[in-house]
């Protein structure tokens, strides 16, 4: 069957929804592991593709802290984030914007200066060797409790010119975005542009929350606010975008098989759905990945294609410069294709 293989490599993109730990391929993370002194649970790289079958996101969840733990030194941040940008370079990726997860590191001991210098530079490396543009986004994670979420937002104020936004992330169901009111209410009020993850294995209710509660700007993944009607019509209506991650939905079982993949039925209610790729190193693919394992599954067309591309463009975070910059790039080079 024909699908748009050489129109999905070709087209400029943005990716929206990556934690840049989630980039850790295996290879890496032996090395990292080997030179840190730190024990994996794998005997091989090979162990991890048996191990990385996952029934759920917890289960996933369990061995992307573990995987993360071989990461010590800016070095080994500088280096895991340099090589996601020449997976974005290769990709056609032009802007990226990277969650990172603190309490993930310094709960370990890694100094937060440690992780945000190593990653800040990779991201600098991939403008200067790329001419990708980046924004950088800190997750808090849901299942620690909002006080912790605090002083991972207080370490950020030091750094507010150069994280755009924050987001929550890891275990859904059982810490609703409500938990998060009182930092999330800070952070808006420091300036910082609003995400969180909802609606992934939670229910309707938290993309709710996540609206009214959070105020946030974007919806991370998203899928299961189709099973309510009214949120649908509201996130029309606020042109709310939905980061949304095929090969993450499939991996994790949000959806039983991609040919069950609601994207279609988002983009008919007329939703901003972007494509991304969540934990690239954990699902078994980046971008044009994620574009093509979509289009195999479920035959788009064409403009469905250039516009789940052109929807990254306008959700992104970057400044009103950057972006009609992109957006006029983009607009060519379709027009080229
Ligand atoms: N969901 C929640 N937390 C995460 C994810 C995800 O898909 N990836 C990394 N942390
Ligand atoms: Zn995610």
């Amino acid at each position: 069957m024909a699908h748009h293989e050489s129109l999905i490599a070709a087209l400029p993109k943005t990716e929206l929804h990556i934690h840049i730990e989630g980039s850790l391929e295996p290879e890496m993370m032996f090395d990292l592991a080997g030179r840190n002194g730190v024990k994996l649970p794998y005997a091989s790289v090979e162990e991890t593709g048996a191990a990385y079958q996952f029934s759920n996101l917890q289960d996933f969840l369990d061995l992307y802290y573990q995987g993360m733990s071989a990461l010590m030194t800016e070095q080994d941040y500088f280096d895991l984030t340099y090589a996601y940008l020449k997976h974005c370079a290769d990709d056609n990726v032009r802007h990226t914007e990277i969650f990172f997860d603190p309490q993930g590191h310094v709960s370990r001991g890694v100094d937060f200066k440690t992780v945000f210098d190593g990653v800040s530079r990779g991201l600098e490396a991939g403008f200067d060797e790329f001419g990708i543009s980046h924004e950088i986004i800190m997750c808090f994670l849901r299942h620690l409790d909002e006080d912790d979420a605090e002083r991972m937002l207080d370490l950020a104020l030091n750094y507010r010119d150069r994280i755009v936004g924050v987001g929550l992330d890891s275990s859904e169901l059982g810490h609703p975005p409500s938990k998060f009111k009182n930092v999330f209410r800070r952070a808006r009020d420091a300036g910082f542009k609003l995400v969180a993850h909802a609606g992934e294995e939670g229910p309707p209710e938290y993309v709710w929350e996540a609206i009214d509660v959070l105020g946030v700007d974007r919806i991370d993944h998203g899928n299961r606010a189709l099973e309510d009607k009214e949120l649908v019509r509201r996130l029309a209506r606020d042109k709310m975008p939905l980061t949304v991650c095929p090969l993450s939905n499939q991996r994790l079982c949000v959806v039983p098989d991609l040919k069950k993949h609601p994207i279609q039925r988002m983009l008919d209610a007329g939703l901003v759905a972007t494509l991304n790729s969540d934990d690239p190193a954990y699902f078994g693919g980046y971008m044009n990945d994620n574009f093509n394992a979509l289009d195999q599954a479920l035959s788009l067309g064409r403009d469905e294609i250039v516009g789940l591309a052109r929807n990254g463009f306008v959700a992104a975070f970057c400044d009103e410069d950057r972006k009609s910059d992109l957006l006029r790039d983009f607009d060519r080079a379709v027009a080229t294709l």
